[in-house]
């Protein structure tokens, strides 16, 4: 028995087992069994604990599959693990960062401190962080990292863009690392000004958009969930005379439903990393993640 394992559950096996091929680890399941009053039942895997256990699962639907990290963080530590690392490509919970309302919790320190009591250290990618400086402010007990998904877009990206394409930003949260995705690729690139009065309610302007004009767009975004910022961004990439409208995104959190409809109304492709496997998934985040654990796990070194 080796002294680092990764565990993972049924739905993140493939990209799991990636990051595991890279980090040249075992990987295990953590089975889930779900009673018919919805609760969960999580074993650890039969094969003996190591002592150090990653656990590794997106937070996409995240009231269920919170609730299942936690436990399965404590069938490992009963099982044996001395020190237990949550890698969640995808982190849930990061956009409530204050009470926009008063009385309203705020999710994020909620959150952040769940998962500080049960985990060692939190590992993720492009964490939806616009209020404070970093995981570290919501999770001072632990060691966190928070590695960008930029290199790896910027890959994808590379293979067949034209060298005309213009990246466009949603919004203004979004400028700094669209404008680090389009040095990396030496393109030009530009950001929209965006108010969301609702849900699914978002209207978007692109201030710059003459630019677009006779050439192909690429939005970039850290998220994709119910679509709307997505559909606003495209209606004016579209309006402005954009040959073609491409997504790249981070996360993709949005329903198959949402992606057809994306698809069928004026955007031509939609890609994401595998931070949570679906339809999108078009580029594997354990490149990113790698190297980041070798320096936060010793015994990879
Ligand atoms: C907002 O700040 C994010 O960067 C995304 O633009 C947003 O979360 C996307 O959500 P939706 O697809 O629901 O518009």
């Amino acid at each position: 028995m080796s002294d680092i394992a990764l565990y993972c559950f049924r739905e993140t096996r493939v990209p799991a087992r990636r990051l595991a091929d890279q980090l040249g680890v075992a990987c295990h399941d953590v089975i889930v069994r779900h009673f018919p009053d919805g609760e969960s039942l999580v074993r650890a895997p039969d094969a003996m604990i190591a002592p150090v256990a990653m656990l590794y699962r997106s937070l996409d639907h995240p009231n269920r599959k919170l609730v299942e990290v936690m436990l399965a963080a404590a069938a490992l530590r009963d099982g044996g693990a001395r020190q237990v690392v949550l890698i969640a490509p995808y982190l849930a919970y990061m956009r409530q960062d204050m009470a926009f309302r008063r009385g309203e919790a705020v999710s994020q320190r909620v959150v952040g401190s769940l998962l500080a009591e049960r985990f060692d250290a939190v590992v993720t990618v492009d964490p939806h962080l616009h209020r404070i400086a970093g995981l570290a402010d919501i999770m001072p007990a632990i060691p966190t990292r928070a590695v960008a998904a930029a290199p790896a877009l910027a890959e994808m990206i590379k293979v067949d863009r034209a060298a005309d394409t213009v990246l466009i930003g949603p919004d203004s949260e979004s400028r700094a690392w669209v404008a680090a995705l389009a040095g990396r690729l030496d393109l030009a690139w530009m950001v929209g000004e965006k108010r969301r009065s609702g849900d699914r309610a978002v209207a978007l302007t692109l201030p710059d958009a003459a630019r677009l004009r006779g050439r192909p767009a690429i939005i970039v975004d850290d998220l994709l969930s119910t679509g709307g910022t997505m559909m606003a961004c495209v209606d004016e990439a579209r309006n402005a005379g954009a040959t073609r409208v491409e997504a790249v995104v981070t996360h993709c959190i949005a329903s198959r439903t949402v992606i057809s409809h994306l698809l069928a109304s004026g955007l031509d492709r939609i890609r994401s990393t595998d931070s949570i496997p679906g339809p999108t998934s078009a580029v594997s985040v354990a490149s990113v993640i790698a190297p980041l654990i070798s320096g936060l796990v010793p015994q990879l070194g």
